[in-house]
């Protein structure tokens, strides 16, 4: 089952279970959980954070499309959550509600707070010069014998995911005390105790537009546009 029929699936479940459940509910119910207050944690309130940069002057990135990434998947995504946080809330208010529509909502709570999360951190480290400096330089050269072995290293990890979909990220474990460049196969991916630094998209929506099939043009054009300081503050926080 593809990624999109299988979410289609699962909120055809969710929603045939949430009718089946209302339809039985005693009077009364529906009513109850309708009038429910959301906790904070399922408000369903997130709002699309604004474009740090002018999109229209980064180089080999066209403003078209940056802005429909922007627009489309990542507000997109920012929608999604919302209403996943909203379909949570009135499951939460009905103990009857069936384990496994709650397991699909809560596969596509995680799946879209991944990609609203990556796809901020993605776009507020963009509009850079691509020139990497500080400490977060010195600690890429002393882990992988140099910066360029790291950027090599980041680049075919890139290219691994070229022609599907995923993430790759640049990430400070926690865990292991190190940066390691790893490999995200989607929005749900990530580095056990891992804080993203460097945060590329891979899916084809984020450069078919401008590059085809191209994608290592596209993974030149990422880097000439980072932003290193937004990284080193990154890296700052992280070891902190
Ligand atoms: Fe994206």
């Amino acid at each position: 089952m593809t990624d999109i029929s299988r979410r289609v699936a699962i909120g055809s479940l969710a929603a045939g279970a949430a009718g089946v459940t209302a339809a039985s509910a005693a009077p009364g119910a529906a009513q109850t959980m309708a009038s429910a207050t959301p906790v904070p944690a399922f408000r369903g309130q997130h709002q699309p954070k604004p474009l740090r940069f002018d999109p229209a002057k980064l180089d080999g990135l066209s403003e078209r499309l940056i802005r429909s990434h922007w627009e489309n998947n990542y507000q997109g995504s920012v929608r999604a959550l919302n209403m996943i946080e909203g379909r949570l809330a009135t499951a939460i208010a009905d103990k009857d509600f069936p384990p496994v529509a709650y397991g699909g909502l809560k596969r596509e709570e995680l799946h879209r707070t991944g990609s609203v999360v990556l796809h901020e951190l993605y776009f507020d480290a963009l509009g850079g010069d691509g020139q990497a400096a500080g400490g977060v330089r010195q600690a890429l050269a002393a882990s992988y014998g140099s910066f360029d072995a790291w950027e090599a290293e980041f680049r075919r990890t890139a290219m691994s995911l070229a022609g599907g979909s995923g993430w790759c990220i640049l990430a400070w474990n926690h865990h292991s005390a190190s940066l390691h460049n790893y490999w995200c196969w989607d929005h749900t991916n990530g580095p056990a105790t891992g804080t993203p630094l460097v945060v590329l998209d891979m899916y084809e929506h984020a450069f078919h537009m401008d590059y085809g099939a191209a994608a290592a043009k596209y993974v030149d054009a990422f880097l000439r546009n980072l932003d290193w300081e937004v990284v080193e503050r990154r890296y700052a926080l992280a070891i902190a």
